[in-house]
Formats: structure tokens, C-alpha cells, sequence
């Protein structure tokens, strides 16, 4: 594209010289993609700190457990129940992929830590897998929500911004 672009004014580049910019493009990218990854990784130890001083009942742990020790009566009851706990699970799930995505993407960003040498490969693998978790989660977490939104439940978008229970 570089090369196109430059010959369409008049000037002729080597495929090397063509490279040393989209390379320089590249950089400037995964840079931003850091600086974004750090943002990600503090909101997540925000979540994680949140979870260990809330009150009992508003910790994910106590709610699956109500969930798993209420008595569903009616089939609607137990219909409902097993969205409950799809959806805190997936929760968990995702925290769970995006603690390793975190931690996989801070050991390569701090490349220049020798002690985390022989772990970087790997790590760079590890952090290349998840991410299909993470699209998985987010294209799941869309369609149940799109689903609940025009069927059984509408307004629970709204009420992600709100935060009021009904
Ligand atoms: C939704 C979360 C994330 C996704 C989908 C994602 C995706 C990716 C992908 C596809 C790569 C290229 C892997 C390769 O081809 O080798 C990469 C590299 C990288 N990621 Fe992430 N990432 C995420 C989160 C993070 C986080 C939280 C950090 C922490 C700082 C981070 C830091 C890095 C670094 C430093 C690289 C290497 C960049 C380079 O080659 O210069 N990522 N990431």
C-alpha cells in the first residue's frame, strides 16, 4: 500500500524501505493496545477488589449460591433460575479468561523483565489462544442479552446504566 501510494506521487521505494514504515505503524498500534491493556487489567483489579469488600449479599459467590439452594416451583421459576445461574457463571468464566489475558499480556509487556524470559513465549501463546475466549464470551453475552431484551426481560440494557433493581 505504501509503495502504491508513494509511485501514484511520483516516488519509487524498495519493499525494505516500504516495510520501515508499516513496521513503525505496527509499533505505534500494539503501543496503544498496551496503554488500552493496562486500563483493562486496573478495571478488573477494581472488580476483583469490589467482590472481596461488598457486602455477603451482593458477592457472585452468594448469589449462585441462593440460586443453587432456591426451590424452583413452577417450570417458569426453574426456567428462570437456570438463566440465572448461565449468566453468573459466564461471568465467572469470563473474569476467569480475562485474568488470563491480563496476566499473559502483562508478562509481554514488561519485556524488558529478566526473570520473565522464559516464561514469555509461552505466555505470548497463552495470550494468543484466549483471546478466542474473550470473542466467544462477548458475542455469547450479546445474543442473551439481544434475547432477554425483546423477550422475557426489557429494560435489563437500561438498567446496566441505571443500576436500579425492579
Ligand atoms: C480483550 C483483551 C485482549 C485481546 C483480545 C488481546 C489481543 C491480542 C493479540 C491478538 C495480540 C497479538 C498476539 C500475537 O499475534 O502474538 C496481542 C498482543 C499483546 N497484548 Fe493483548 N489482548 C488483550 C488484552 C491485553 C492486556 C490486558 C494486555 C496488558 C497490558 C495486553 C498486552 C499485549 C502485549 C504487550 C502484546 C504484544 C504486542 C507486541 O507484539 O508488541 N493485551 N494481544
Amino acid at each position: 500500500m505504501v509503495q502504491e501510494q508513494l509511485e501514484s506521487k511520483g516516488v519509487t521505494v524498495t519493499n525494505d524501505q516500504a516495510r520501515a514504515v508499516t513496521h513503525e505503524y505496527s509499533d505505534k498500534i500494539w503501543m496503544l493496545h498496551k496503554y488500552v491493556g493496562y486500563g483493562l487489567c486496573f478495571l478488573l483489579l477494581c472488580r476483583i477488589v469490589l467482590e472481596a469488600t461488598q457486602p455477603g449479599e451482593e458477592k457472585i459467590k452468594t448469589k449462585i449460591k441462593n440460586a443453587l439452594t432456591f426451590q424452583a416451583k413452577t417450570d417458569s421459576e426453574k426456567e428462570d433460575r437456570k438463566i440465572y445461574l448461565l449468566a453468573k457463571r459466564g461471568y465467572l468464566l469470563f473474569y476467569l479468561v480475562f485474568l488470563v489475558m491480563g496476566l499473559s499480556g502483562l508478562v509481554l509487556a514488561f519485556e524488558d523483565v529478566k526473570f520473565l524470559d522464559p516464561i514469555h513465549k509461552i505466555m505470548g501463546d497463552v495470550h494468543e489462544i484466549a483471546q478466542y475466549g474473550v470473542y466467544v464470551y462477548i458475542l455469547a453475552h450479546l445474543i442473551g442479552v439481544v434475547r432477554e431484551e425483546i423477550g422475557k426481560y426489557p429494560g435489563i440494557t437500561s438498567s446496566m446504566v441505571h443500576g436500579k433493581k425492579k
